[in-house]
């Protein structure tokens, strides 16, 4: 669904891609995670046609780069810095997104109420965007993104700045997308939502692909060990292994466990045993 081939782009004297590829399935829920300045944005703004690269290419479903029309229609995007008018009302936004890609009369106000009904904005179509909480323009943000069926979303950082109820929101609703067969990129600086939510995870620092695969597969290549944390009176005691289950037997028959904890590697620990650093620096 979306091919990039060697993606360079620099600003100034900052390399934000330095030579990224990825292959993006369709129909998955393909993740982007990386820290702040890594160059999830620059990819995305790229797939998307706003960027242009200073190499490489991209070609979304065998059908052209985003740069042409036709391509562009099939995309739909959720950027970082909110695209909306806060002036504009809730209905005015999604009309004004829906119009400029080519929606038009009865079609375009059906589409414009089954978007702001899909992210549950119905309510408060009348309101300015202005006066909308963040969940509730990220949640708009959306609807702009979806409002003329794209086969592709791109999502960036739909959830920064949302309160929780917002975000299982959002993330429902990029589930369901899924099953309606949308094939969707979502970056995210957030571990856990990256690991609940893509089939894949590519994970990206300094513009670069450090590696790519299901989370149960990146987790077990580059996770490294579960680790036994014992709490005795206040002392905490780390005891790393391959085999929770088989060591925890192993304390308990030497002398009663009482304060523990299994530790579990999770995307965090393969971001740090392949880079060094953590992923919220
Ligand atoms: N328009 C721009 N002008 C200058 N530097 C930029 C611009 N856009 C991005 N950068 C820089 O490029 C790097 C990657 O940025 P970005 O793609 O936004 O990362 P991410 O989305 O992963 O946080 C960062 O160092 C950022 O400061
Ligand atoms: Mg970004």
């Amino acid at each position: 669904m979306v091919k990039l081939s060697g993606l360079r782009k620099r600003f100034g004297e900052t390399i934000a891609l330095d030579g990224l590829s990825l292959s993006i399935e369709p129909g998955e829920i393909f993740g982007l995670l990386g820290p702040n300045g890594a160059g999830k944005s620059t990819a995305v703004n790229i797939c998307c046609g706003l960027l242009h690269p200073d190499a490489g290419v991209v070609r979304i479903a065998d059908a052209g780069p985003p740069t042409d029309c036709a391509v562009r229609r099939m995309i739909g995007v959720a950027p970082q810095e909110l695209a909306l008018y806060q002036e504009f009302t809730g209905v005015e936004n999604v009309l004004l997104f829906g119009r400029l890609f080519g929606l038009s009369g009865e079609t375009l106000h059906r589409r414009m109420h089954e978007a702001l009904e899909f992210v549950g904005l119905v309510d408060r179509r009348g309101d300015c965007a202005g006066v909308y909480s963040g969940g509730m323009k990220r949640r708009l943000n959306l609807a702009i993104a979806i409002v003329h069926q794209p086969r592709l979303l791109l999502l960036d950082e739909p959830t920064v700045g949302v309160d929780p109820q917002s975000r299982n929101a959002i993330l429902d609703r990029v589930i369901e997308l899924k099953r309606r067969g949308v094939t969707i990129v979502y970056t995210t600086h957030y571990m856990e939502e990256a690991q609940k939510l893509c089939d894949r995870v590519a994970i990206v620092d300094h513009g670069r692909l450090l590696a790519v695969d299901t989370t149960e597969r990146l987790i077990a290549q580059h996770g490294g060990k579960s680790a036994i944390v014992i709490d005795d009176n206040g002392v905490s005691r780390r005891i790393e292994t391959d085999d929770p289950m088989a060591e925890l037997t192993r304390l308990n028959r030497d002398g009663g466990l009482q304060n523990f904890r299994v530790e579990r590697p999770n995307l965090e620990s393969v971001f740090l045993n392949l880079t060094g650093h953590k992923l919220r620096d």
